[in-house]
């Protein structure tokens, strides 16, 4: 076993640890045991997963003496669906599952925020852990609480806050993943260091070459200091009333590229490092940000891998999503500035401010 590094989120009584080590995922038996954990455990996961890590899970579990059954979910976010749940409560249900049993999610982001949901939801809410298998499911969506699912009409439309028991990251999984998958979740590790560690950006700046080829030190590194950073800011605001917003740093323009391209040629985390850029300049244009740390951020994101200039979409349809968008209060549109790197402020911007600066984007160099 690697150094191991537990992360201590403290929310009253609904605390838990993160784990983040290599071998992780052959120790959720043991991990479950020290909680005296006795019931049933049931794992989510997909078809992929499962043919990857599967056995080792199921090998951990049982040599702590726990006798798992696993449900399979189909892969891909177009089953991140209320049908899905209904199979899920089915298997439940069939193995007489009660308020004591657990889940096991045991996935990326996808498998995760939906086994979060079915342990929300059923019977009023049993236990769940969280064993996420993706940059952004380690680093971002296994911890806080947030679970959910999509509807035809927008993602995350329907979910509920729960938090899990502890979430066990293991690095080395990291390295089946596809490489385009792996570097856009790196995305989500520089929004970490724009949004709060200055020190941090300057490790990913020094190291990006080793993290990007998946240095499996380096990148624990990152996987360690992003969950700190998440775990702070979730303890200071469980239920995204204040703080917890800062998070959605680069989102915002993220998500319209993202939806006006139908979420086809862009990735969730290609979307976040060009809005980062796009934030980042609109942050220069209002006189809150140097143009020197804009240019630091395009030459890490590129460094990943990662594109840094919006596809060619009209203006006016970037305004129109993000006007639509959950993070728009009051008809006006919030957005994640950074200061400097490592420190953001939220502030409102003028719609006609907006246009004006999205029209005279591309003529950025
Ligand atoms: N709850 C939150 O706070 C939160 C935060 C961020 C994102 N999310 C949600 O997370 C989802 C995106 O998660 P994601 O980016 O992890 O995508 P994902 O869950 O769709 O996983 C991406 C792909 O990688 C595969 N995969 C997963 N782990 C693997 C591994 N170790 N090796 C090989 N293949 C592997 C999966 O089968 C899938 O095909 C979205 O639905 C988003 O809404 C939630
Ligand atoms: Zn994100």
């Amino acid at each position: 076993m690697k150094q191991e590094k537990s992360i201590h989120l403290d929310l009253g009584k609904n605390s838990y640890d993160i784990h983040i080590a290599q071998g992780e995922i052959d120790r959720l038996g043991e991990r479950l045991e020290t909680l005296a954990f006795k019931g049933q455990v049931a794992v989510v996961t997909n078809p992929k997963i499962d043919r990857l890590y599967g056995e080792r899970v199921n090998k951990g579990l049982r040599k702590s003496g726990y006798r798992p059954i696993v449900i399979q979910i189909p892969a891909g976010e177009r089953y991140k669906t209320l049908k899905q749940i209904g199979r899920i409560y089915d298997r439940l249900i069939e193995h007489r599952f009660e308020r004591k049993d657990l889940l096991i999610a045991l996935g990326g982001g996808v498998i995760g925020d939906m086994t979060g949901f079915a342990a929300a939801t059923f019977l009023r809410g049993v236990p769940f852990v969280q064993c996420p298998t993706t940059v952004v499911a380690q680093v971002d969506a296994s911890i806080g609480g947030k679970t959910g699912v999509d509807h035809p009409k927008g993602k995350n439309l329907i979910g509920a806050f729960h938090q899990p028991r502890f979430v066990s990251s293991d690095p080395a999984v990291l390295t089946t993943l596809q490489k385009r998958e792996y570097r856009s979740g790196l995305a989500e590790v520089v929004k970490y260091g724009v949004i709060s560690d200055e020190r941090f950006f300057s490790y990913l700046e020094e190291n990006s070459r080793d993290i990007r080829a998946l240095d499996l030190d380096k990148v624990s590194k990152c996987i360690e200091r992003s969950s700190e950073i998440k775990a702070q800011i979730v303890a200071s605001d469980e239920r995204e009333s204040g703080l917890r917003k800062i998070l959605n740093y680069g989102h915002t323009i993220g998500h319209a590229v993202e939806t006006l391209t139908g979420y086809r040629n862009i990735n969730h985390g290609e979307g976040v490092a060009m809005g980062m850029i796009a934030a980042s300049r609109l942050a220069v244009e209002l006189g809150l940000l140097r143009a020197q740390d804009v240019t630091r951020q395009v030459a890490l994101l590129e460094a990943f891998g990662l594109p840094t200039r919006l596809p060619d979409l009209d203006p006016a349809d970037i305004l129109n999503v993000m006007a639509g968008d959950k993070k728009v209060m009051g008809g006006e549109i919030y957005f994640i500035l950074p200061k400097k790197i490592g420190s953001v402020e939220v502030m409102k911007v003028d719609k006609k401010v907006l246009r004006r600066f999205l029209k005279a984007l591309p003529k950025y160099v």
